[in-house]
């Protein structure tokens, strides 16, 4: 059986209807508390997006749908199979406010706001600019808002939450999407039911 680590939240209604469409599932998976899902002939993991790749790194899924946001993050030890990339479209960008747009120009320290500390700091290093990092873990908009920090660093996929709280974008670092990634030791012995999955999306 494989076994197939599913990101919770935002990701699985996308990822259900992708599986669904494919016809690698009867029926979508509903988000509930139910977190193992045995669904004709696979077993589904429903986990914390940031968790899906350590399940897939560990044996305890054979494949697993991650954005690349969280794998550029915590870059792990498995191998990247297929690039979905109308599954999880969004943006990381720095955003902060709008009068903050000319400083951000000339910018030689900075504290930055974000959940995504490795990409900030990679980030900001190439640019030659010293930051602070202020690591939280979610709802980092607020954080240039009351001046915890000078700008964020974060994804954004509407729009919306940066729109409802007055933060513009100030620079785009990557787009990500969702992309399937599988276990080293399951891709040898599982080779021939992971390319019957993989065979399926053959057409996106
Ligand atoms: C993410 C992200 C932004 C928001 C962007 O947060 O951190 O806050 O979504 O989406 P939008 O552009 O469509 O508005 P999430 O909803 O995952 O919650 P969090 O704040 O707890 O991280």
């Amino acid at each position: 059986m494989v076994r197939i680590a599913i990101p919770k939240g935002r990701l699985l209604e996308e990822v259900s209807e992708l599986f669904l469409k494919k016809n690698i599932i009867p029926s979508k998976l509903e988000e509930s508390r139910k977190l193992i899902v045995e669904k004709d002939g696979f077993k589904f993991l429903i986990v914390k997006p940031s968790d899906v790749a350590t399940y897939v790194e560990q044996g305890g899924a054979d494949l697993g749908v991650v954005g690349l946001d969280v794998l550029k993050e915590d870059p792990k030890d498995v191998y990247e199979l297929l690039d979905l990339k109308n599954i999880g479209k969004c943006k990381m960008v720095v955003a902060g406010k709008p009068e903050k747009l000319e400083d951000y120009k000339i910018l030689h320290f900075t504290k930055v706001a974000t959940k995504y500390v490795n990409i900030a700091k990679r980030f900001f290093e190439e640019k030659d600019v010293s930051i602070n990092i202020i690591k939280l873990n979610g709802s980092v908009e607020i954080a240039p808002i009351i001046g915890l920090s000078d700008y964020i660093v974060d994804i954004t996929q509407t729009g919306n939450t940066l729109k409802e709280n007055g933060l513009i974008v100030m620079e785009e670092i990557f787009e990500s999407y969702a992309k399937i990634i599988c276990n080293k030791a399951s891709f040898k012995i599982k080779k021939r039911d992971i390319f019957k999955i993989l065979a399926k999306f053959t057409d996106m």
